[in-house]
């Protein structure tokens, strides 16, 4: 796969040099800084890793660098507008939606593309837009809680 020149990341095109056959997660915390983004399980589920892609939760363990062509990454890093959170960000600081905050970043990104999609969504919704993330320290009910905060 040819050398990766140019992302799309948080609103602009991003400048690099990368083996296109990279794994994205790599390329993004190694390459560009973005350390939000979780190296978890390496196999696509944990969720740790999420970021949205052209505005859908991907895994990005599991694609190549070359594989997201002219998408629209967007990471937690690119969330804060002038300064605030995002209300999903600021809904898991209101509901103590973590423990050890390794899920997190990943758990918010499955978050942010569920509400872009369903405003309001159903538990049955939420539930399975969230299944993918994993939490080691077990705080399901705060996190669920933090989603719905944020869809109100
Ligand atoms: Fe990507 Fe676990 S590290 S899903």
């Amino acid at each position: 796969m040819a050398t990766v020149t140019r992302l799309h990341i948080n609103g602009r095109a991003t400048a690099l040099e990368a083996d296109g056959e990279r794994i994205l997660l790599s390329v993004l915390r190694d390459d560009l800084g973005l350390t939000g983004c979780k190296p978890g399980c390496g196999e696509g589920q944990c969720g740790a890793c999420t970021i949205l892609v052209d505005g859908k939760p991907v895994r990005s363990c599991r694609v190549s660098a070359g594989s997201v062509g002219e998408s629209e990454i967007r990471t937690i890093e690119g969330l804060e507008k002038e300064g605030r959170l995002h209300p999903v960000q600021q809904a898991f600081l209101d509901a103590d939606a973590l423990q050890c905050g390794y899920c997190t970043c990943g758990m918010i990104m499955s978050a942010v593309a569920l509400l872009e999609e369903h405003p309001q969504p159903t538990e049955e919704q939420l539930l399975t837009a969230m299944d993918g993330n994993i939490c080691r320290c077990g705080v399901y009910n705060n996190i669920r809680a933090a989603v719905k905060r944020a869809s109100e």
